[in-house]
């Protein structure tokens, strides 16, 4: 395949064929080193944009950041003309995609706006348009260009829940949104002639993608039946050769590890902890003991300090049901319990079992914040977190043994309902 040109110093900047009627009209962010404040880019990114042809018309699908706008609109116009532009879609409404939305609306006012359905309140509010007209799809939904045509495929969450793929039957070309992208910024453009991007690639899916992976699967559900020759997404390079290994590797990513390990009948509870003189672990190591006596209840027991948070936050993406100790240091719980919980942004947690417990000196706030923060992350918490004053007695350790019983019986839907007698609360 022939390398491309994108642009040179010496002319204005050119669209890209991907086809006959297919053109990548996007741009180049090559000095971009963090986006969306959260995400490192290396090499920068691309704000992909493309442009469809057909017989009776032309779609343009999605634009780029407003600051790239000059680049978008010069490749647009090596192409084609604002009057035939029929359509725009909008595959997602984040900034990077929609920057150059409003003028290209001013350019084109003929076209009709298609959107998802849950980017509709989304796109009233980036628009700040009393009158707006634009088209809601789902999948299913398809638009006519003559002898190419556009279906709409409902992918929320991917990123936001805006998002959706177009995909171009007469092309097997889908344009994917963010899915499948990545930020890795190359002129060449193609995957088969741009450096290795594998890292970027992997890197993104673990930030953007990681937190909906059953939205993900939904989404794989829609496009794998798809006869595909080419992904175009919406940031990094085109995926026009073997684009099915793309596809591979989501699915792959977005599938539980451990639940293939384990019975479908067991359930998986984490206890971590980190202790300074030894009471914390103390009261881990009877909160294991009590857990491991409801069957089918997959125990495992990890000290904070003997760990590194990346694997800890796999392993806490599959389980059912994460305990946290905590001793108590200056009224707050203590940085290594923060750190693992800053780092499960990137999964979800949503219903998972959560308890906490922990010795402390004076007066043990680090259990109750953790707890907050559990239910922050939507965990749900049903048994009151156990505190232990310095060294735990027999009966505490009894008492820790009983909470790991009640957590585990609680994870397998056996804990008994307790009935609360409102005289008692006064
Ligand atoms: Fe590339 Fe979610 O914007």
């Amino acid at each position: 395949m022939d390398g491309v040109r994108v642009t040179d110093s010496h002319s204005q900047p050119q669209a890209v064929a991907l086809s006959s009627r297919l053109f990548w009209i996007g741009a180049l962010d090559p000095q971009l080193r963090s986006f969306d404040i959260i995400l490192k880019t290396a090499n920068g990114t691309s704000y992909n944009a493309y442009l469809v042809r057909g017989s009776a018309g032309v779609a343009v699908i999605d634009t780029v950041k407003e600051a790239f706008a000059d680049d978008f609109f010069a490749r647009l116009e090596s192409v084609a003309e604002y009057r035939e532009i029929k359509v725009i879609v909008l595959n997602h409404l984040e900034p990077d995609h929609t920057g150059a939305l409003p003028e290209l609306m001013r350019r084109a006012p003929q076209a009709q706006l298609f959107i998802s359905h849950k980017a509709q309140s989304m796109l009233k509010g980036l628009l700040k348009q009393e009158s707006l007209s634009f088209t809601p799809v789902l999948t299913g939904d398809s638009v006519s260009l003559g002898d190419r045509s556009l279906q709409f495929l409902h992918t929320p969450f991917l990123h936001w829940p805006d998002t959706q793929c177009t995909y171009v039957p007469e092309e097997h070309t889908l344009f994917s949104g963010d899915v499948f992208g990545c930020h890795f910024c190359d002129n060449r453009l193609f995957n088969d002639l741009v450096g290795d991007f594998r890292f970027s690639f992997e890197y993104y899916y673990a930030h953007i993608m990681r937190p909906f992976k059953q939205y993900v699967l939904s989404a794989l559900q829609l496009i794998e039946p798809l006869p595909l020759q080419l992904i175009a997404p919406a940031h990094g390079p085109i995926l026009r050769d073997r684009p099915d290994r793309y596809i591979h590797r989501y699915r792959q990513l977005s599938s539980p590890a451990l639940h293939s390990e384990i019975s479908p009948h067991q359930k998986s509870l984490l206890i971590f902890y980190i202790s300074s003189y030894g009471n914390t672990r103390r009261m881990a190591e009877a909160i294991y003991q009590g857990a491991t006596r409801v069957e089918d209840v997959r125990v495992s027991l990890y000290d904070l300090e003997g760990g590194e948070v990346g694997p800890f936050v796999d392993l806490i993406e599959e389980s059912d049901g994460l305990v946290l100790g905590t001793p108590t240091i200056n009224g707050d719980a203590v940085k290594p319990i923060w750190d693992l919980l800053s780092s499960l942004t990137v999964v979800n947690l949503k219903a998972k079992l959560g308890g906490v417990f922990g010795s402390y000196g004076w007066t043990g706030e680090g259990v109750r914040l953790v707890e907050d923060r559990l239910r922050g992350l939507k965990l749900r918490v049903p048994i009151p977190g156990i505190r232990v004053k310095l060294i735990p007695t027999d009966q505490e350790i009894q008492d820790c043994e009983q909470f790991g019983l009640e957590l585990a019986r609680e994870l397998m839907g056996l804990r008994e309902a307790k009935s609360i007698n409102f005289e008692d609360l006064a």
